[in-house]
């Protein structure tokens, strides 16, 4: 065998093995599959409703058209159009976000376990980061009609640095990408993670976890649904 062939080989077992890695959602298996979601059936993702019963309808959302209010904590609000609002992107991988936000307003850091994002600002000025596994920020400040991409699973946040409000579209490779946010997660749980440990975790007294938690608790004010 040539050395060659031998590279070609071993490079196309690497990615045969790999690449599934790399993939989101699984692909789809047929043209569509409309979420039923009365079904009882329990699959990876939402039972189809026949393929014959489909309508135009069924690929149609308007949901993203108006953004939620940003009355809250955070100054900001997210307006999902996941496969749980939008039964038509049922099996296809993707899904948007709209985030509206307030002058000063933040999206919390959060992570998306199981998609990547790339955001594309419609309105305002975005100042948006991520933080890589090294803990190395990588950050931008974005005008209208720029983007920045959000790795599956990197902690990620956006800013707003005014002036005036701002709007980001978000798209996502999974139809449910997931969201937790980092303070909500650790600070509001539900039980509660035990104070000492958060105490060591972020090497301070008690008495400020406790107070940080206070903060969090039944926190509804987000302004961002949860996954
Ligand atoms: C933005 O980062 C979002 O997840 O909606
Ligand atoms: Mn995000």
């Amino acid at each position: 065998m040539n050395t060659n062939y031998e590279l070609f080989l071993c490079t196309t077992l690497l990615v045969l093995v790999f690449l599934p890695c790399y993939r989101a959602d699984p692909d789809p298996l047929q043209d569509f599959c409309i979420a039923d979601p009365k079904s009882g059936i329990t699959v990876n993702g939402f039972a189809c409703k026949a393929a014959r019963a489909a309508q135009s309808s069924d690929f149609f959302s308007s949901a993203l058209r108006k953004g939620g209010s940003t009355d809250n904590p955070n100054g900001s609000n997210a307006t999902r159009m996941d496969v749980t609002v939008f039964p038509g992107l049922n099996t296809l991988g993707v899904s948007m976000n709209r985030v509206d936000f307030e002058e000063g307003g933040i999206n919390p850091p959060h992570v998306h376990p199981r998609a990547s994002e790339v955001g594309y600002v419609a309105e305002g000025i975005l100042y948006v980061g991520i933080l890589s596994t090294e803990n190395k920020l990588y950050s931008k400040i974005l005008k209208a009609g720029e983007s920045f991409v959000m790795p599956r699973g990197l902690l990620h946040f956006q800013y707003n640095m005014g002036p005036g409000k701002a709007t980001q579209f978000v798209s996502f490779d999974s139809q449910k990408p997931g969201i937790a946010f980092a303070p909500q997660t650790l600070f509001g749980s539900k039980p509660e993670i035990p104070t000492e440990i958060l105490a060591k975790a972020f090497r301070v007294d008690a008495d400020i976890i406790e107070y940080i938690k206070s903060k969090f608790q039944d926190d509804c004010s987000s302004g961002v649904e949860a996954a």
